[in-house]
């Protein structure tokens, strides 16, 4: 259990097997203790071109509600969002994820939807929606949405006629039942033990996965399936370019058992015909091993999938200098999903613990988290202020996870540039020195490090699809050729607090790093050979 337990703060009512071991070494010797070697490596795995869209892409979370206030009401909203369009481009990153923004009660922050085809009147109105979207797409940016089809709210219209109306026709569009019935295998944490809640109006019990204020949909009535994919198509006629899915692996259930079910992957499939008439993709929150990841990204279900587990090992590879179990688990994943399926690297999300807690605060291990991130295969998402280096914050308002959804930070100012009135959630500590205005003007900032490591992805093929090889390495290193036909590139990611050696054979006559820009190692009789400095990440290239 003890990937489960790196989880932290993410609650999901969790009921995953472990997957990723943090940090013995690896079986077979590829950790090559601290001592540099040289490395050869071996025959590259086949390349497959994929020039869809998604695979290009650097995505972005962001919560309307904490990004920027427009109109001083201490709520940010969709016309704020608009108005700081220019920084996303700038930072270099393509793709937008937006948390709900529907109309909802906010009993879980948005996750409780109470209408899906409308704005919550906090943010603004279809028309601010239309707005933004024609605003991002001039600048080059996608919009994607989250859908959450598991549950809705306790306040949306169709429970209001499912527990008012029994013999209607949704009356079984949620699950009801005379007595307490079963549970989830294995599920536990902050959501509560208790999966089933009175409902004084129809004398029964209704089946919520999460908070009594979420009711699960009932997948096995076809009518509430097509509803949902009705939803899907309101979005995409209003310009959206893609979702990403709340909790997909737990749509249908079979009590006891919740998650990964055949209902599901129908229904998934009928969501993925839908979306590819438009041309958009999907990316899934899926809390599951390699293997129960990879049907998820089969060609007619999703096109990507969050790695949830693995974020806390990039914290763990900083804090114990030990970045093997890291490697593994990019080996397992990379052998375990099918190729053309894309699985997104994070450090962190809504859910989770801000990545400056997870390192108490390293800068250099924030450093070289970032710097794994964006040059690791598959589509990496970036946590809105992560790349500020934003603190956590020490209100609540629904439960422990807004100490990671705080205002964005924009200046010095007391309110951190977010609002003109009183912030709906305190901005972070810290917020004077760690910011949009101070940060963009320090070449040697977190923020600074992020656009240059974005641009690089950008602008770099074999960065973005080119194959993935790991190699034998010292214990604190991660070395990883990303090769594609357009050139390819060594990465050399050191965690280690000290400078370490590293040895590999490269087919070049020499080596730049092409993100300090400074000449780094040598190559001699076609091995090169470098002093990596603490916490440094090399993009290592032919001149
Ligand atoms: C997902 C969301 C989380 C939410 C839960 C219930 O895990 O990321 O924020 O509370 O689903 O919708």
């Amino acid at each position: 259990m003890r990937r489960l337990a790196l989880l932290g703060l993410l609650l999901l009512g969790c009921d995953g097997d472990p997957v990723v071991d943090a940090g013995a070494p690896d079986a077979g010797g590829a950790d090559a203790g601290d001592a540099a070697i040289e490395l050869d490596a071996g025959q590259p795995p086949p390349f497959v071109e994929d020039d869809r869209w998604h695979r290009q892409a650097v995505f972005y979370e962001l919560w309307v509600r904490s990004f920027q206030d427009s109109d001083g009401d201490g709520i940010g909203d969709l016309a704020g969002l608009t108005s700081r369009l220019d920084y996303l481009a700038d930072l270099g990153i393509t793709g937008i994820w937006l948390m709900p923004i529907f109309p909802s009660p906010l009993a879980d922050s948005g996750y409780d939807v109470a209408d899906y085809v409308d704005v919550h009147p906090d943010y603004g109105t279809l028309a601010d929606f239309d707005a933004l979207t024609e605003a991002a797409h001039a600048r080059g940016l996608r919009i994607y949405l989250d859908l959450v089809f598991n549950h809705t709210s306790r306040a949306h219209a169709w429970f209001e006629e499912s527990r008012t109306d029994p013999t209607g026709p949704r009356s079984d569009w949620f699950v009801w039942s005379d007595t307490e019935g079963l549970g989830c295998e294995g599920a536990s944490g902050p959501f509560g033990e208790t999966r089933w809640t009175f409902d004084d109006v129809r004398g029964q019990f209704y089946f919520h996965q999460f908070y009594p204020a979420q009711p699960d949909l009932n997948f096995d009535q076809p009518a509430m399936r097509t509803a949902l994919l009705d939803v899907a198509r309101f979005w995409l006629d209003r310009g959206t370019d893609g979702f990403r899915l709340d909790v997909p692996y737990r749509y249908d259930e079979d009590l006891p058992v919740c998650v990964h079910r055949p209902g599901t992957f129908e229904f998934l499939r009928s969501l993925r015909a839908v979306t590819d008439e438009r041309d958009a993709a999907m990316v899934g929150e899926i809390l599951a091993s390699p293997e129960e990841l990879a049907p998820y990204l089969a060609d007619d279900v999703l096109q990507m999938g969050f790695l949830l587990a693995e974020s806390a090992l990039f914290s763990v590879a900083a804090n114990s200098e030990n970045a093997s179990g890291l490697g593994r688990a990019f080996d397992e994943l990379v052998a375990a999903t099918p190729t053309g399926g894309a699985f997104c690297p994070v450090l962190g999300n809504h859910d989770l613990p801000r990545a400056t807690e997870n390192v108490s605060d390293d800068p250099g291990a924030l450093r070289v988290m970032a710097g794994t991130l964006l040059t690791l295969p598959g589509v990496p998402f970036v946590y809105y202020g992560e790349e500020l280096g934003m603190r956590a914050g020490a209100g609540v308002i629904v439960d422990g996870r807004d100490s990671a959804r705080t205002p964005m930070q924009w200046d010095a100012t007391p309110t951190a540039g977010f609002t003109t009135g009183a912030p709906f959630l305190a901005v972070a500590p810290e917020h004077a020195t760690r910011n949009v205005e101070v940060e963009q003007a320090d070449p040697a900032s977190l923020l600074s490090h992020y656009r240059r490591l974005i641009a690089l992805r950008n602008a770099t093929p074999a960065l973005r699809t080119g194959t993935y090889q790991r190699l034998a390495s010292a214990r604190g290193q991660l070395v990883y050729w990303r090769r594609h036909p357009d050139g390819d590139r060594l990465v050399v990611a050191s965690y280690a607090r000290a400078a370490t050696d590293v040895a590999v054979s490269v087919p070049w006559a020499s080596a730049e790093d092409e993100i300090t820009d400074a000449p780094v190692g040598a190559v001699t009789d076609g091995v090169f050979r470098g002093s990596v400095p603490a916490q440094t990440v090399w993009v290592l290239r032919e001149p």
